[in-house]
């Protein structure tokens, strides 16, 4: 069965208690689809308010958004005798939605521009701790101009729940990306959002990315060469699988494509500070370290001829003799991240890299950083392991056989498992 053949009785699947839904809607196509949302939710038991652009009455009118169970349509700031509802339908909200969202409100939103009901009411909402979603829908050139791409991740950045668009035939009648998502997966999304049952809501998860570098002057850095692609895959696929993933990446990593937060660190010391800040909120049940952490940071940079200090001038230092750079060692992230954690109950999972082929080398390392860094499970993989044919992983876990994953598709499969899987 399609997915958008899904009857009511499987889109009603609803665990949470009644709630108060903000539908924000505006000009397209998928206005009918986004419409069956609102009868879905109240025969959930929610309350669904709606406001409208002035295009979605191109498409269809209050009476009819009215007629499918919303309890108000609101579409200008200036109606007479509703001069605060801007304010006040976002302090009602437990939880706001876009949908569908144009190209036009994405950019809109993410631009700071409050000028008709939808922008100024989802301004005011903003900062309230409540979840706002966005569910794009747009031609595949709309979605792909660079407008709207960068607008896109900057609304990541501040950590709004941006739904991945569909694939196939669109409206225009061309082929692409940029459907608005079936209804039964909005809904789903919305259910995991409102629900208190942490099975049901999926685990927060946070995921680091890419490889420190550390800056040698203004233009030059010390590196490695981890491309942040696996973590990447492994917050899509948990995302995809339900969880509330936070990218944390390195500035040049691969980034993923529909996480729920995105944030970036360039050095070690960056990194340290992120996650500090992250876990100390308590809001993470799980931490995936996937990130290549530099084991040492540049402590000064010194002219070979005469030993003169360089380091600390800023700017660009000459090449007119040779350097010294005298590198000082890192203390090990991962060994600090259960300290830094207010949830006490925090999984942690840690990426082990060799470079032997040596068995007994490759399963030392493992078991040292079992043993000793306050891991749940770690994540091996051998320089051997990685090709451009793919990428092979093998999950270790105290006192269990090694799971074998094929690629990342595997391994994120096999993670879900280890966190207990959601629906
Ligand atoms: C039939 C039709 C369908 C449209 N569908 C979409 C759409 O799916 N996504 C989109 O971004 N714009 C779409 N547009 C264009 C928007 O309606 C237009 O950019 C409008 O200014 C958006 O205003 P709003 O964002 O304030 O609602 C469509 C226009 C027409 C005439």
């Amino acid at each position: 069965m399609l997915k958008s053949e899904k009857t009511s009785k499987q889109m009603g699947k609803h665990t949470g208690a009644p709630a108060n839904i903000l539908l924000l809607m505006s000009g397209s196509i998928a206005c009918a689809k986004a419409s069956s949302l609102i009868s879905e939710w109240s025969k959930q038991g929610h309350k669904v308010r709606v406001v409208c652009t002035r295009s979605v009455a191109e498409f269809m009118g209050p009476s009819s958004l009215q007629g499918l169970g919303a309890e108000m349509v609101f579409d200008n700031v200036f109606t007479p005798g509703q001069a605060m509802e801007h304010i006040s339908l976002g302090k009602w909200a437990d939880i706001v939605i876009a949908a569908p969202a144009t190209s036009n409100l994405i950019n809109k939103l993410s631009a700071g521009i409050a000028d008709d009901a939808v922008t100024t009411v989802w301004q005011a909402a903003f900062g309230q701790g409540k979840p706002m979603v966005i569910v794009p829908a747009m031609n595949t050139r709309m979605w792909c101009y660079p407008a709207t791409k960068e607008s896109v991740l900057r609304l990541k950045k501040w950590g709004i729940h941006m739904l991945p668009v569909g694939k196939g035939e669109l409206a225009c009648g061309e082929h692409g990306e940029g459907r608005m998502l079936e209804p039964v997966e909005i809904l789903q999304t919305v259910d995991r959002l409102l629900t208190s049952d942490p099975q049901a809501r999926g685990k927060c998860i946070l995921i680091t990315a890419g490889g420190t570098r550390e800056r040698i002057d203004s233009v030059r850095y010390i590196g490695n060469i981890s491309s942040g692609r696996t973590a990447s895959s492994l917050a899509d696929e948990l995302t995809a699988a339900g969880h509330l993933v936070t990218w944390l990446g390195a500035e040049g990593a691969v980034q993923p494509e529909s996480v729920n937060r995105l944030e970036f660190y360039y050095s070690f010391a960056d990194l340290k500070s992120w996650l500090k800040t992250l876990l100390g909120s308590g809001d993470y049940d799980v931490v995936i370290h996937a990130a290549a952490v530099g084991d040492f940071s540049v402590a000064r940079v010194e002219s070979a001829e005469g030993g003169s200090l360089l380091k600390g001038h800023g700017g660009k230092l000459p090449s007119n003799s040779d350097l010294v750079v005298h590198l000082k060692r890192n203390p090990k992230l991962l060994d600090k991240l259960k300290d830094w954690s207010k949830n006490p109950a925090l999984q942690l999972i840690g990426f082990k890299l060799t470079d032997t082929e040596d068995p007994q080398q490759r399963l030392a390392a493992v078991k040292k950083q079992l043993d000793n860094s306050g891991v749940d499970a770690v994540v091996h993989n051998d320089l051997s392991d990685i090709s451009k044919a793919g990428h092979r992983f093998r999950l270790h876990t105290q006192g269990h056989k090694p799971v074998s994953c094929e690629n990342s598709g595997a391994l994120a499969r096999t993670i879900n498992n280890l966190l207990g899987a959601v629906s």
